[in-house]
């Protein structure tokens, strides 16, 4: 498995480029299984998570093509199996979003459970009651979701809890049933908001996504498009608390500042002077060490549980204390221990975090147990005295596209030893230069 080395104390310095934003390009490529036609997608950012994404599609027959610069092209005419293994979703939970297309566009659909992960449980229950209630039959055995359904038939479903895979889910199996669907409680992310976008170019008819109501007419069938992927709000936030702990000066570029407003405003409290334009954010801290600053996560608007264990890393370094709730995931202060064995002074109390910051953390060997956690271990190593050696970065790889080079860009000392094994291999596709 690859390590990060992370040499500590410089800060960062210049610009960068920001890319695609996974959790968007996610629902989009399984989106495409809603035509025959083929689909373009760009920006889309060269992640392991797409690559698996990708080796699903590949194995139920998509026709993929990738270009140099990581467009894909995608034609779904030759589908045959209808089948998310076990091997794959276990890997990526996102695979599930297959369900809801697979089920509209053909009427059945074998997908396993995802199960729990590092974070929490994160059971898929809204996604399976809300297409039983479109008429599906759905039974759950032997660890797989088996889907049957005619067509489908829009409802008005409130959902019992903010879910975004859940709200994509649905979207896009309304999409192409018969009549209306109303999502209430439908969740507002702007990746929920880009999936629609890419939906009505290839000739949907959904109003609303962004607020909690989203309205589905249902058409008969839908056509290809060519889509590009907005911005990584997490990517771009993770690089921001990375200058703000290191005292830097940095300017991301190809992103959107709206996109991160709860983020944003948490930083200017820390201290940090953000200028805005259209596509770039730049960030400073004139006064130098960031202040201690509380966080609640939730769904959007508000502040995302994907930045969470980032400023948790900001705060164990800032000057003052700092209570972090985590209101979203059960489980999602595993980066504490690491964090911990590090010298930070982070005591739990149930889904509450108490920081009390110091000046400096201290080098030591952490392994990462989840994507956001991985990355509040890099940027702890960033302003540890000594050198930081991240074990796991597979997770990390997940969700930050060349990050030692972006780092490296800013002026980081960080090194990837990389193990033995090829990374990310992808079946069926066609790399085309
Ligand atoms: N939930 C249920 N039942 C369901 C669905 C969700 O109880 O049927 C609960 C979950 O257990 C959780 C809450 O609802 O407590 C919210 O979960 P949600 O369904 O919104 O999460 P998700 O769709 O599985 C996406 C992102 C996550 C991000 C969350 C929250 C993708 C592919 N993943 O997950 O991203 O943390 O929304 O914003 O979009 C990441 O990128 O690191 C990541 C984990």
């Amino acid at each position: 498995m690859d390590k990060l080395l992370i040499s500590g104390g410089n800060p960062l310095q210049g610009e960068i480029s920001i890319s695609g934003a996974k959790n968007a390009a996610l629902p989009i490529l399984a989106s495409t299984l809603l035509t025959d036609e083929t689909m373009v997608i760009s920006n889309v950012p060269h992640l392991h998570d797409i690559t698996t994404t990708m080796e699903l599609l590949g194995r139920m027959g998509s026709d993929l093509m990738i270009d140099e610069r990581l467009n894909i092209e995608v034609n779904n005419s030759n589908i045959t199996e209808l089948f998310a293994p076990y091997e794959l979703v276990k890997t990526m939970r996102a695979s599930i979003l297959v369900l809801g297309p697979l089920l509209a566009r053909y009427g059945r659909a074998d997908v396993s459970l995802p199960g729990g992960c590092a974070i929490g449980s994160r059971p898929v229950n809204i996604h399976i009651s809300g297409l039983m209630a479109m008429g599906a039959d759905i039974t759950v055995e032997g660890g797989y979701i088996r889907a049957r359904a005619k067509r489908l038939k829009g409802v008005h479903l409130t959902l019992e809890m903010v879910t975004v895979t859940g709200t994509e889910n649905l979207m896009m199996a309304a999409v192409l049933a018969e009549g209306r669907t109303i999502l209430d409680n439908a969740a507002r992310e702007p990746e929920v908001t880009d999936l629609a976008i890419c939906l009505n170019s290839m000739g949907a008819r959904i109003e609303g996504a962004g607020t909690d109501r989203i309205i589905i007419d249902g058409v008969d069938s839908v056509h290809g498009a060519h889509h590009r992927i907005l911005p990584d709000r997490i990517e771009t936030g993770s690089y921001l608390v990375a200058a703000a702990m290191t005292g830097g000066n940095v300017k991301l570029k190809n992103t959107r500042s709206e996109l991160l407003d709860a983020v944003l405003s948490k930083l200017r409290e820390a201290g940090a002077k953000i200028d805005i334009d259209d596509t770039s954010i730049s960030l400073s801290m004139p006064n130098g060490r960031p202040r201690a600053v509380d966080i609640h996560t939730s769904p959007f608007p508000g502040f995302p549980t994907d930045m969470q264990a980032q400023f948790t890393a900001m705060n164990s370094i800032a000057e003052g204390n700092a209570v972090i709730t985590e209101n979203v995931f059960e489980n999602r202060f595993m980066h504490v221990h690491e964090l911990q064995r590090m010298g930070a002074d982070i005591k739990l109390e149930g889904n509450t975090a108490i920081v009390n910051g110091i000046k400096r953390l201290k080098a030591a060997p952490v392994m990462a147990t989840d994507l956001r956690a991985s990355a509040s271990l890099v940027l702890a190593g960033l302003v540890a005295d000594g050198e930081t050696e991240v074990d796991r970065i597979y997770h990390i790889d997940r969700g930050y596209e060349t990050i030692e080079e972006k780092l490296l860009q800013l002026g980081a000392k960080i090194k990837r030893i990389p193990s033995q094994q090829t990374r990310m291999p992808v079946s069926k596709a066609r790399i085309v230069k």
